[in-house]
């Protein structure tokens, strides 16, 4: 049976994580009879449109990366023919096996692997499709792992990165006990890398940048990494989770991007995902490797199994046919022409959100930047800019270590009049910021106590509970 949970929904900071208790059955246990479908599906209907209504007006940074309706539409009709196959079963499915290695190749020639091949004839380009950027990471990082024990005999395996790398490289070394070191960043918000370069130890394993960082939107200098892990006979991971799939589409329509990519003959891996900028659905991306030889330290198969031979290339186990499809057919239908009129609208709408800033003093934009644009102030502070940017429905991305937020723009955002408002109401919120109705802002809160050990120790406790609550009916 079901119930109905009484009481208002629990307001946390990320807002109302309960809103459909109050007009939608609360299940705590299976149906003792199935539900019509009818009545299932207008119901998710109903909760889908209104959480649509969330991010269709384009007021909402990153994460919806194409925003299409139509482009969706076709997406989950090709999701739907493959939906129910289990990617590890080949001989059931063997257009997972075109759908795959056809993604790998198509990433591989986005990402110049012939450089690679012209390089070093032994080197050729290749990867897997993995389950989202965090997989992709935790693979490559595993790789290393794997590779310098087995070549250099490293037992207390240490990764060098920025501290603009993206969590999801704390979060794979923390699995797989690898000591990441995090790297200050330069003025211009890349990595610093001298300091990189004192780092380096008989431990390191690794090195990493992004392509660009998640705070900035900034491209680590690629070029400097890599010569640093060829001498010292380091890999080089590139993370373009976020910039593998729109960086070389800007280079290509003219803006002047440095070589992030296996030009560099020091990158050993990237990450790069189809579900942001690959204008896929989401769940899908994938990690490339130089050489074959360094993807097989990513494989696992075990022969004396009772139950058979079993084999998976990444983490996963079984894997939904439907998203390599999806993921498959997003990249054909796109093509490099839509690949590149994607970058061109996005590229306009970033360029004039960047004059009007100019033409605010009290609004700094942090470093280089092309897709993302993030923004700090020396003379307000940003987050009570934030926070009326919030008031007037935009969904910007809180920053830290300095104070700021990112805009990162998407094709979402490229609906007419979208820049001009954005720059009216970021004007309007630097008024707001001189005279708050209110002392602290909403964000800056959380943000202060992370200054802190004790500080921070409280707000993971806290948001640990958040975590519960996710799982609270
Ligand atoms: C630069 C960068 N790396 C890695 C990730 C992690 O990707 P995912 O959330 O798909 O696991 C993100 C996600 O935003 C990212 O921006």
């Amino acid at each position: 049976m079901t119930e109905n949970n009484p009481g208002s929904s629990a307001e946390s900071p990320f807002g109302d994580l309960h809103p459909y208790r109050t007009w939608t059955e609360t299940n705590t246990r299976i149906p003792d009879k199935g539900r019509s479908e009818e009545d299932i599906a207008t119901e998710l209907a109903q909760i889908a449109a209104q959480e649509d209504q969330k991010w269709v007006s384009g007021q909402v940074s990153g994460t919806m990366y194409h925003g299409g309706k139509e482009h969706y539409d076709f997406l989950n009709r090709i999701f739907s023919l493959f939906s129910y196959v289990n990617l590890i079963q080949r001989d059931l499915c063997p257009s997972g096996t075109k759908f795959e290695a056809e993604i790998t190749a198509m990433v591989a020639n986005m990402l110049h692997g012939e450089s690679a091949r012209a390089a070093n004839p032994e080197d050729q380009v290749c990867g897997t499709v993995t389950s989202g950027g965090s997989e992709s990471i935790y693979n490559a990082i595993y790789v290393y792992r794997e590779r310098a024990r087995a070549l250099k005999g490293i037992t207390e395996p240490e990764m060098l990165a920025p501290t603009s790398i993206h969590p999801a490289f704390n979060k794979a070394a923390h699995y797989l006990g690898v000591r990441l070191i995090q790297v200050p960043l330069t003025p211009e918000y890349q990595v610093d890398v001298e300091i990189m370069q004192q780092n380096i130890t008989g431990n390191t394993i690794a090195l990493a940048g992004s392509a660009g960082s998640y705070p900035h939107g900034v491209v680590d200098p690629i070029d400097r990494l890599s010569d640093l892990a060829l001498t010292h006979d380091l890999g080089l991971h590139v993370d373009g989770c976020l910039g593998g799939f729109i960086l070389p589409w800007i280079e290509k329509i003219g803006y002047d991007i440095l070589p992030f990519d296996f030009r560099n003959p020091g990158v050993t891996s990237m990450s790069c995902d189809t579900h942001k900028y690959g204008y896929a659905l989401k769940g899908t991306s994938v990690v490339m490797y130089r050489n074959p030889k360094l993807r097989r330290y990513q494989y696992f198969a075990t022969t004396d199994w009772p139950g058979g031979l079993y084999a998976s290339p990444t983490v996963q186990g079984s894997r939904s046919g439907g998203l390599t499809a999806a993921t498959w057919a997003a990249m054909l239908g796109m093509g490099q022409e839509g690949y590149m009129s994607a970058a061109r609208a996005i590229m306009n709408t970033a360029d004039a959100i960047r004059a009007g800033i100019a033409t605010i003093p009290e609004i700094r934009i942090m470093g280089k930047t092309t897709f993302l644009i993030s923004m700090t102030s020396e003379v307000v502070d940003i987050y009570l800019v934030n926070d009326y940017l919030s008031m007037k429905g935009w969904r910007m991305n809180g920053c830290q270590n300095p104070a700021g937020f990112h805009f990162c723009v998407t094709l979402s955002n490229t609906l007419p009049g979208v820049a001009e408002q954005f720059i009216e109401d970021l004007r309007a919120g630097v008024g707001f910021a001189k005279n708050p109705p209110y002392p602290q802002a909403k964000s800056g809160a959380l943000y202060g106590l992370a200054g802190s050990i004790e500080g921070q120790e409280f707000l993971k406790e806290g948001i640990f509970s958040l975590l519960d609550e996710t799982y609270t009916p």
